[in-house]
């Protein structure tokens, strides 16, 4: 398996923070597990003011921390520690790249991926940096963390600084939710199915429903999270990226650019919502106190270090709807809030009626058909049918079943990687399918602005929902004007 990845240098700018400790190096330790890293690769880990000992100390303890005993082996934990380095640089200085050009010296011709896991305000300098210093090679591949900027505007600027040093073939941006097994997943089941690839469009889908929920508030993150909210933090990104999937026509093959252009296309068809649609339309909500697991959980800004007057929005839901012929007069439905009852990402398709129904008028309410994509936990589908209920004394009587296949039983799998573990393999093998195009950020980002500027209009606090709830009431009448409900309500 080893034999088609070649050696590499990866280098992560930002080795101390919580998503290196906690995501990055781990998802690298599997793939270590896994023989999918050449035994001649390096991990350099760059962070302010480190040393070996400091930085592989802190590595130990979060590997620990983070990777699943059964998963641990001293002999594979010593391997993957023998790769890596810690150099200290101050991001901003450019004399301290020194020692981390004389390391990338040692094998000048060999790949480098610099790895990013910094704040987006820092990637300009650090290209910059690292250029002036000499540390790029033609090999070199660069990985940006979202958000990369708070807007259109500052996203271009951020993208335009590294474009200066990076060709967009060198450059990969991560939305960690096209790392996901199931996500990926999506693909597959629509272009590999015929049945779902004559079904897909207005002609016999009512309405789609996306849902990521989590049960977590901000977790220590109110710095961030303040300023960005959950429209910037979820939509502009992962809901967006899920709704492409969903919605995009078939590509020409499988190459990154053939589904990056799809995906640009659908981007592209996002009808922008009107300010007068924006009471129906879009729902945005705050939690407050409330219960999770049976503990009680502080609001938002009752969290540490929060602003007692922030408006930011914890929780979204937008009906969408498409410019396209295969979208005409179907909505998607949007949802993702933070605090909510579970945690739960799905895409729920609705199917619209058969069009000639010869059944009892009575069980015409009965649901049509669904088909749910669950994408975490319990990763699977289901399609649910109607069969005629059993018994002699039913008569025709119909009756709502799902078929259902659960990933974990079907294919006996015990543990679903980590989306960073694709994520790291994909770069490692210079491949870009899974990563966002500068093209798709930056019209996603456009259809958000608009969105934002609206709310910023309108000056109205977001509506409280309570901790452990399905958030705030409107967004169940963002259905209900539509005469729909949300799946979890049916
Ligand atoms: C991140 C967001 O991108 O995704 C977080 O910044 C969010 O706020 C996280 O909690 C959710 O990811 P996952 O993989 O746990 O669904």
């Amino acid at each position: 398996m080893t034999a088609h990845l070649s050696a590499c240098d990866i280098i992560f700018f930002g080795a101390l923070g919580d998503l290196t400790q906690r995501k990055l190096l781990p998802a690298l330790y599997q793939l270590e597990r896994a023989k999918l890293i050449h035994k001649d690769t390096r991990i350099l880990c760059v962070a302010r003011n480190t040393d070996q000992d400091k930085g592989i100390g802190q590595t130990r303890q979060s590997l620990t921390k983070y990777v699943n005993e059964s998963l641990m082996s001293t002999e594979i934990l010593e391997a993957f520690i023998e790769r890596i380095h810690f150099l200290s640089v101050n991001f901003d200085e450019l004399d301290s790249y020194q020692p981390l050009k004389e390391i990338l010296d040692a094998s000048s011709n060999k790949e480098r991926v610099f790895y990013y896991a910094t704040s987006a305000s820092l990637y300009g300098t650090i290209s910059a940096n690292l250029n002036e210093q000499g540390c790029l090679n033609a090999q070199s591949r660069v990985v940006l963390e979202k958000p990369i900027g708070f807007s259109l505007e500052t996203s271009h600027q951020v993208n335009s600084e590294v474009g200066k040093y990076f060709d967009e073939s060198q450059i990969y941006r991560i939305d960690h939710y096209l790392g996901k097994e199931t996500v990926q997943n999506l693909i597959a089941l629509r272009f590999a199915n015929n049945l779902f690839g004559t079904q897909w469009n207005q002609n016999h889908i009512s309405h789609v429903e996306i849902t990521v929920a989590e049960k977590v508030g901000i977790e220590g993150r109110w710095g961030y999270f303040d300023k960005a909210g959950q429209l910037r933090d979820m939509v502009q990104n992962h809901l967006l990226q899920l709704l492409c999937l969903v919605a995009m026509d078939p590509p020409a093959d499988l190459s990154a650019d053939s589904i990056r252009d799809e995906k640009v296309k659908v981007l592209k068809s996002l009808r922008p919502i009107k300010s007068e649609e924006m009471g129906h339309h879009v729902v945005r909500g705050q939690y407050t106190s409330g219960y999770i697991n049976d503990q009680r959980v502080p609001g938002y800004l009752e969290e540490e270090g929060a602003n007692t007057s922030s408006q930011t929005e914890t929780f979204v839901s937008i009906r969408v709807e498409l410019g396209s012929w295969r979208w005409a007069g179907v909505p998607f439905y949007l949802r993702t809030g933070k605090r909510m009852a579970e945690k739960s990402s799905q895409i729920v398709v609705h199917f619209k009626q058969q069009p000639h129904y010869i059944f009892d008028p009575e069980q015409r309410q009965l649901a049509n058909n669904k088909l749910i994509i669950k994408l975490q936990p319990d990763e699977g589908i289901a399609l649910h049918i109607l069969t005629k209920d059993q018994g002699l004394e039913k008569g025709m009587q119909l009756r709502k079943a799902p078929l259902q296949l659960s990933f974990s039983q079907a294919f006996g799998i015990d543990r679903v990687p980590d989306a960073y573990e694709r994520l790291l393999l994909e770069v490692i093998k210079g491949q870009q399918y899974l990563f966002v195009r500068r093209d798709e950020i930056e019209h996603a980002w456009k259809w958000c602005d608009a969105l934002l500027n609206q709310w910023q209009k309108q000056n109205s606090p977001p509506l409280p929902y309570p901790a452990g709830s399905w958030g705030p009431a409107n967004s169940d009448l963002l259905l209900a004007n539509d005469g729909r409900v949300w799946y979890e309500n049916q």
